[in-house]
């Protein structure tokens, strides 16, 4: 089975809404026209309308850093689907670490999001991985399981279809240190035949899993070339063009 792979940028809390227009626009200028690779990229609400401007025309697509579970009202401070869907979003990122870590997500409410975000229209990249701690003791696996089953709880077959999962070990976030391929490999296959097991051979096959966590031009490649590493959700190297359009090269020139 073959997947589209697909290059996600995860700009956190980084750049301006003129920033990041500038930044979409230089994607864009490489990214014209639909190839091989998918792109994405996920700029802070208040940049979302300006950098969908600024890709407008060309295939580089829009994504969000979070939602809020509802239609519309009294929620102080949160982005509703619909507000995302108005920009022209495509996808939204769901469960990220860092979420996890300084906003108390749990499994249950991250659930919750994704099935809004799908009932509404937006594609989820569902973001799991374990922290440095759980590793060290042997609790990686159960840790993605937990998380990848309780943030996709409810979710039928069809919907999964729209449903990305991102594995990102939480101590190669930023750090600087990165899983190495055959570590990401061995979470990626796990993560595939929980998704055989919970739905079935086919639809497991068709949902793509991203690794995220450190990757950079120069270690893009080998990652990339594992069989159930389907892209990148990248931090800091998506905050700059050239890093970015490696990374899209690195995939284009992945096996
Ligand atoms: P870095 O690429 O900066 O390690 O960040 C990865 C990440 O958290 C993407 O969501």
């Amino acid at each position: 089975m073959s997947r589209r792979y697909l290059i996600a940028g995860n700009w956190k809390m980084n750049k301006t809404p003129s920033e990041g227009h500038e930044l979409a626009a230089g994607i864009g200028q490489v990214v014209k026209k639909e190839e091989s690779v998918e792109v994405v990229v996920c700029p802070t609400f208040i940049a979302l309308d300006r950098v969908s401007q600024a890709i407008e025309g060309t295939a580089v697509k829009l994504g969000a850093q979070n939602l809020y579970p509802k239609a519309s009202g009294a929620y102080t401070g949160e982005i509703s689907a619909e507000m995302l869907r108005a920009v022209f979003a495509k996808y939204v990122i769901l469960g990220h670490s860092e979420r996890r870590e300084y906003f108390s997500e749990s499994d249950s409410f991250i659930n919750e999001k994704v099935k809004f975000a799908l009932e509404n229209l937006l594609h989820p990249i569902l973001c799991i991985g374990e922290t440095l701690e759980q590793r060290e003791a042997g609790q990686t696996l159960d840790v993605v399981k937990t998380q990848l089953l309780g943030g996709l709880g409810g979710v039928s077959k069809e919907a999964l279809n729209n449903v990305v999962i991102a594995y990102e070990p939480v101590w190669a976030i930023g750090t600087g240190k990165t899983a190495t391929p055959e570590m990401a490999q061995e979470v990626h296959a796990f993560i595939r035949q929980l998704l055989t097991e919970a739905y079935d051979e086919s639809a497991a096959q068709k949902v793509r899993v991203l690794y995220g966590g450190s990757m950079k031009p120069a270690n893009a490649a080998e990652l990339l070339a594992q069989e159930d590493i389907d892209g990148g959700l990248i931090g800091g190297a998506s905050l700059e063009v050239n890093s970015f359009c490696d990374l899209i090269e690195a995939a284009k020139n992945a096996p």
